[in-house]
């Protein structure tokens, strides 16, 4: 596998917001959940804002092709993982680890004295990936969806 690691661009903005949104609507969807991103534009948007300073950013790449990205908020001392995508044609052919590994080399680097990240709970695969990495559970946080009753 010809994969390259390399930082992200503002111009990648578009197909990492892409995979983005396939990537968290297809697992939400195959557990019955909806997506936390509405759609396209949206994930666009926010990488548009990500890839910025402030946040360090790695894009995969597959015989040239974007594959993946994972970003690490770098704005307190206590840096934050995500989003991590993989292009769903791709996943499970281990592209999510070095993607992983890149970040947390950096919060090596920058001698950060923690690094958090939130994990959908039914999302099994990315449980194993970041238990596999050392990463400890340490609470629990409710997402709560939909209309508001009054
Ligand atoms: C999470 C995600 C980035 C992982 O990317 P990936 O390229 O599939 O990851 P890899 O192939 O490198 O690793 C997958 C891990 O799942 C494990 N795995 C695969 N099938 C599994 C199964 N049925 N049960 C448990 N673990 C499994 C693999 O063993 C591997 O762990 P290992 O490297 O410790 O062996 C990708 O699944 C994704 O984009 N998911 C949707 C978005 C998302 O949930 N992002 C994370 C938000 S917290």
């Amino acid at each position: 596998m010809d994969l390259v690691l390399r930082p992200g661009r503002p111009d990648d903005a578009a197909e990492c917001g892409r995979i983005c949104f396939d990537a968290f609507s297809r697992i939400a969807h195959a557990h019955g959940f909806p997506s936390d991103i509405p759609g396209t534009d949206t994930a666009t948007g926010m990488f548009e804002m990500l890839l910025n300073p402030g946040y360090y950013s790695v894009v995969a790449e597959l015989d040239g092709r974007i594959v993946g990205s994972n970003l690490l908020d770098e704005r307190s001392p206590v840096v934050g993982v995500g989003p991590i995508t993989v292009d769903p044609t791709v996943q499970n052919g281990g592209v999510g680890r070095p993607l992983m590994q890149d970040v947390m080399q950096r919060a090596a680097e920058r001698h950060a004295p923690g690094i958090r990240l939130l994990q959908s709970g039914y999302h099994s695969r990315s449980f194993a990936l970041y238990a596999g990495l050392r990463f400890e559970f340490r609470e629990t946080v409710a997402c709560l969806q939909g209309p508001r009753s009054e």
